[in-house]
């Protein structure tokens, strides 16, 4: 199966943004985990950052009958980013948002997510683990096994 995963603003400075909040980790670090935890598995993951609402938007567009399932981290375009929910549901394919961090105990602008009901799943609060948690959750989709 082939996986997409997309962070947003401010994410190619993980590792020096706020570390007391993302950690200390760079998004390569975050990468490099995800590969060696996976090993020797047979699906294609592809990563994709960008600080630019519609570059992020073109990419979910190219991934349209090239991709199984997508995860996204939209950084602070979670809050506001209506173009990117419409992006989300005129693709079908299914998408799962997640957050290093935990939006929902942190200021109050951070607990709406616009994209939240148009992806299958929102995972939050878990670092890094949450990228590994929401790709388990598109291979279960993707093979049937969670409708
Ligand atoms: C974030 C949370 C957002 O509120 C913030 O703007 C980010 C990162 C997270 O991963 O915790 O840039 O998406």
């Amino acid at each position: 199966m082939k996986f997409l995963i997309i962070n947003g603003p401010n994410l190619n400075l993980l590792g020096r943004r706020e570390p007391d909040i993302y950690g200390n980790e760079s998004l390569q670090d975050i990468e490099k985990w995800l590969d060696n935890v996976l090993g020797q598995n047979n699906d294609s993951i592809e990563w994709f950052q960008s600080n630019h609402e519609g570059e992020i938007i073109d990419r979910l567009h190219f991934s349209i009958g090239r991709t199984d399932g997508i995860i996204i981290n939209p950084g602070a375009l979670t809050h506001y980013s209506y173009s990117i929910r419409d992006a989300i549901s005129s693709i079908d394919t299914p998408t799962v948002e997640v957050h290093l961090s935990d939006i929902n105990n942190r200021e109050e602008f951070r607990k709406l997510s616009v994209l939240e009901d148009v992806c299958v799943a929102q995972i939050s609060g878990m670092g890094k683990e949450g990228y590994l948690k929401a790709l388990n959750t598109l291979q279960r989709i993707c093979s049937g096994i969670e409708p």
